[in-house]
């Protein structure tokens, strides 16, 4: 890969690197499209990294189909894919790792403690790797790309970091490979996280500033579904993840919640 990405740098043609863990559907193709907007070849990265699950998540299960998504890629006029081998990125003897130190303390990183550390380190790796000139990032990870723009800045990365619109379903649930998961009662309780910020969307549009209130009708919202159960739901600032009182300039508003085994995350910009 760092051969190929050479040539590609010699022939004076730039890379953006859209990284995903595959199982891709529309969410991913939208990176990829907006990736050929910014760049001459477009390099995905397809690699389930072990290093950002916890012991009891999701990795052994997490749901992989490398043939499919690279039919879907060359559809799109994609030619490189990268796909490591876990051993290849994470040989025996392995010990550094990356850290964004209090960013990865709020939100997802309460619950899943691995995670930003096993995203900041494999993204140092493929950026070492693919050496791109530009990655893209969908926000509906939003910690996970205001904390990747933080590294990029923090380690002297010379890669632009481009974030990418969140990709709804018709019904508006945010689109993820873990909706997969999803059986049909737990689907229909999934759409309560869309429902719920569409709520505090619309408090907020009436006058409503204080978070509090915003908060309990979204949680009550949600708990109103069956098989929920919320990890968080946060109105914070969006540069640091600190909780905010009241909302007197925009906001993140940014919720998880598990339906039946399935974490799924999402998240809306508040301002009024
Ligand atoms: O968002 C993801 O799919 C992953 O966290 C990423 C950025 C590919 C790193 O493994």
């Amino acid at each position: 890969m760092q051969k190929i990405s050479a040539q590609i740098k010699k022939s004076g043609k730039t890379i953006v690197l859209v990284p995903t863990m595959g199982y891709l559907h529309e969410g991913h193709l939208s990176l990829v499209r907006i990736g050929q907007k910014v760049c001459d070849i477009v390099i995905v990265s397809i690699f389930v990294n072990p290093t950002q699950f916890g012991p009891a998540e999701d990795l052994d299960s997490y749901p992989k189909d490398l043939e499919r998504d690279c039919a879907l890629l060359k559809k799109e006029g994609v030619e490189t894919v990268f796909a490591p081998a876990s051993e290849e990125l994470y040989p025996a003897g392995y010990q550094t790792y990356v850290n964004t130190l209090k960013l990865s303390e709020h939100l997802c990183g309460i619950s899943r403690p691995a995670l930003f550390q096993g995203v900041t380190t494999v993204l140092t790796k493929l950026f070492n790797i693919v050496n791109p000139d530009k990655a893209v990032f969908g926000k509906k990870d939003f910690q996970q790309f205001v904390i990747v723009s933080r590294m990029v800045k923090d380690l002297n990365f010379n890669i632009e970091i481009i974030g990418a619109p969140i990709i709804r379903e018709a019904d508006g649930l945010a689109m993820s490979s873990r909706n997969a998961y999803l059986k049909k009662n737990q689907r229909d309780s999934a759409l309560s996280l869309y429902k719920a910020l569409k709520k505090a969307e619309n408090l907020v549009k009436k006058g409503e500033k204080k978070a509090e209130v915003i908060i309990n009708a979204a949680s009550k919202l949600i708990n109103s579904f069956d098989e929920i159960l919320i990890d968080y739901i946060s109105i914070c600032d969006f540069e640091f993840f600190e909780e905010v009182k009241i909302i007197d300039r925009p906001v993140l508003m940014a919720l998880a919640v598990k339906a039946g085994r399935t974490r799924l995350i999402d998240n809306i910009i508040l301002f009024q």
